[in-house]
């Protein structure tokens, strides 16, 4: 299916995005979104390599400026060098984007305090960090956004998932305050993503398929999706929406949490 109309103007030429754990996945496909939508933008992961590769791959649809920066999302001095980063490359920042590795996968009885303190610092503190960091900043002009990436099991707890089925829980919460307590400068809304075919979930149908899960990686395909689309989410799909959350063309959607999953939730809201 193809729709062919005049070409939306998302109205973010020149601006500035901070997307971190942007090397792979849904992040560098937001910051690719945003980076050819115009926004100046600054993409971020720990591997120095897979990042560079990364700037490149976003670079090739950027019509402004991409810039690296490495880090750490546990690392309070890694967050506050990406800020100071975004700002001292393009002098503000007028959208924050959050994702993060995902946490190990287990049931409950399995889990140590570390692995939840891990998971809370990695995917909770981190937006708290970088949510703080870059307030000041986000106010600056009159279309602040914050994106966050967390996923559809804030909605729908899932098997062998406990420390993402609880620990993104605050994200949703935080969100929803600061949906409050920014505006009217800064909208944020959270995205709740189902299976996306990332490199993630790649590796996870590749183990499945040794494992002799699977007979292809064409049936792991068709097992992660799930959906009454029937078939797994393209990155890109989610990249869009994070560019349009953070264009003024969507500028009465705040404190949203938005599922992108291909209709798979069974509840009704
Ligand atoms: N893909 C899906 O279907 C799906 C569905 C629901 C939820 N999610 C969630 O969405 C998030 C992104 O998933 P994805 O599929 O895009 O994963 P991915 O392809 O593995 O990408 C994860 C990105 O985060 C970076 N990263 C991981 N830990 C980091 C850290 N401590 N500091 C800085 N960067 C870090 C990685 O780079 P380095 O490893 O080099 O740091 C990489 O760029 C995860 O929380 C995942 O659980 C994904």
């Amino acid at each position: 299916m193809s729709i062919i109309g005049p070409h939306v103007d998302l109205q973010i030429d020149g601006n500035a995005a901070l997307v971190v754990a942007s090397s792979s996945g849904l992040g560098k496909a937001s910051a690719k979104a945003l980076a050819r939508e115009g926004a100046n933008v600054v993409i971020n992961g720990r591997n120095e390599d897979r990042l560079e590769e990364a700037r490149k791959e976003v670079e090739e649809v950027a019509t402004n400026e991409v810039v690296a920066q490495q880090g750490d999302l546990t690392d309070t001095d890694d967050i506050t060098e990406l800020v100071n980063t975004t700002v001292e490359e393009f002098g503000t920042i007028d959208h924050l984007v959050t994702s993060a590795g995902g946490p190990p996968s287990g049931e409950f009885l399995e889990t140590t305090d570390e692995d939840w303190e891990h998971a809370y610092e990695l995917l909770v503190m981190s937006v708290v960090r970088l949510a703080r960091e870059a307030a000041p900043h986000l106010k600056e002009g009159d279309g602040g956004t914050i994106v966050t990436i967390t996923s559809r099991t804030v909605k729908e707890a899932k098997e062998n998932l406990v420390l993402s089925n609880s620990v993104r829980m605050g994200v949703v919460g935080l969100e929803k305050t600061l949906s409050k307590e920014f505006a009217p400068e800064v909208r944020s809304n959270t995205l709740l993503p189902g299976s996306h075919e990332t490199s993630r979930i790649e590796n996870l149908i590749e183990s499945a398929i040794e494992r002799g899960d699977y007979e292809n990686y064409e049936e792991g395909l068709e097992d992660w999706a799930g959906n009454p689309l029937g078939r797994i989410g393209d990155p890109m799909e989610l990249g869009d929406t994070v560019a349009f959350l953070s264009s003024p063309k969507s500028g009465y959607i705040n404190g949203a949490a938005l599922p992108i999953e291909g209709g798979s939730t069974e509840s009704n809201l």
